[in-house]
């Protein structure tokens, strides 16, 4: 699907000023509107990982609206990886820096096994902060991490890099 990376572009729209002074922020929920738009991101995602995957993990709270929608697709599980204090049963842990401070990620231990190849899901791929915390849980589990989907890369912040080793792709980088 050519022309999917130009949809998404022209069906997100531009925020200024969210959520602090000065960033242009990308809302992808005009797409979730969309049923013909969504369902090719969805499409194009599962065409590349049908049969490489086990099951999905989607990062809260956005990775949870497109990682479940490709998991339903597959026809494998879904696991949310939520933020600190979220999930009832026993975790494992990772915590990741942001602008100012730092955020803890979760995921249930036995939400997946070992040897199991997990598909992370997300929305947008910035500082690369959240995925790379999203790995590690993973790999905490004793699971391995067959690939990354993502809508959109923010390329310049270079995300990418802390992702070495990783199947890294993004329907749109700007
Ligand atoms: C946003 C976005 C990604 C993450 C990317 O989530 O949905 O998950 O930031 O940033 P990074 O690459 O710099 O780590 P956010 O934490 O704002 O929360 P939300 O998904 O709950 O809105
Ligand atoms: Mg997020």
């Amino acid at each position: 699907d050519p022309t999917l990376a130009d949809d998404v572009l022209a069906g997100m729209r531009d925020i200024p000023d969210f959520p602090i002074n000065g960033v242009v922020f990308k809302d992808f929920t005009p797409i979730l509107l969309d049923p013909s738009l969504r369902g090719r991101i969805v499409s194009d995602t599962v065409a590349r990982q049908r049969g490489r995957v086990d099951v999905v993990a989607g990062i809260e709270a956005r990775g949870f609206i497109l990682g479940a929608m490709i998991a339903h697709e597959l026809g494998v599980g879904f696991v949310p990886v939520r933020k600190e204090g979220k999930l009832p049963s026993a975790v494992h842990k990772m915590s990741y820096a942001l602008e100012y401070g730092t955020a803890t990620l979760e995921i249930h231990q036995d939400a997946v096994s070992n040897g199991e190849r997990v598909l992370v899901v997300d929305d947008v791929l910035a500082t690369g902060g959240t995925l790379a915390a999203t790995c590690d849980l993973i790999e905490q589990c004793g699971a391995s991490v067959a690939a990354i989907e993502l809508v959109l890369e923010i390329g310049m912040l270079g995300g990418r890099d802390k992702l070495g080793g990783y199947d890294v792709h993004s329907i749109l980088t700007v």
